[in-house]
């Protein structure tokens, strides 16, 4: 009987920016970008709920347009520009965004919130005057199990009006 001999998978050369910190890196073609980031560079800050483009908490940001890093190959951000949650702000120097989440009790358990940040950074950027309709839907597609919708939704208008004034 013929025997299969298992097979190395093929790698590839990429290199990528994260966070504003050059990568070069082999990685395999099926890698995930949520995986690379989170296991191969230990941003963990990204987290991984459904792993099929549903949940948005892999959200990162991708030459600093929003994309799901569940839907996309490592491979596919070589020569690109990749911010997570790790690079928006620090503990000492939150992003205003951050602040804002913070002051507002935009948080709960906060699995939802580095997608939900790197959602909204864009969103504000693009719309910097926002109704309570519209911030709701530029955050429809980041589910939040704790359910903190209004708490949320008052931490991006606080962050809007701060970006105003
Ligand atoms: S883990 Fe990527 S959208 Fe849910
Ligand atoms: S704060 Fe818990 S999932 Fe949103």
């Amino acid at each position: 009987m013929a025997t299969t001999e298992p097979t190395m998978p093929k790698l590839f050369d990429m290199a990528v920016t994260v966070n504003g910190t050059r990568y070069e890196q082999a990685v395999e073609p099926r890698t995930l970008l949520s995986d690379f980031l989170r296991h191969d560079l230990g941003l963990t800050g990204t987290h991984v709920g459904c792993e099929h483009g549903v949940c948005g908490a892999c959200t990162v940001l991708l030459d600093g347009e929003s994309v799901r890093s569940c839907l996309i190959f490592a491979i596919q951000a070589h020569g690109h520009r990749i911010t997570t949650v790790e690079g928006l702000g620090t503990i000492d120097n939150l992003h205003p965004i951050q602040e804002a989440f913070r002051q507002a009790h935009g948080v709960q358990c906060g699995f939802c919130t580095p997608g939900i940040l790197t959602t909204v950074v864009p969103f504000l950027e693009q719309n910097p005057d926002p109704s309570e309709q519209e911030i709701r839907e530029a955050i429809s597609g980041n589910l939040c199990r704790c359910t903190g919708y209004q708490h949320i939704v008052d931490a991006v208008k606080l962050a809007a009006e701060r970006a105003r004034t």
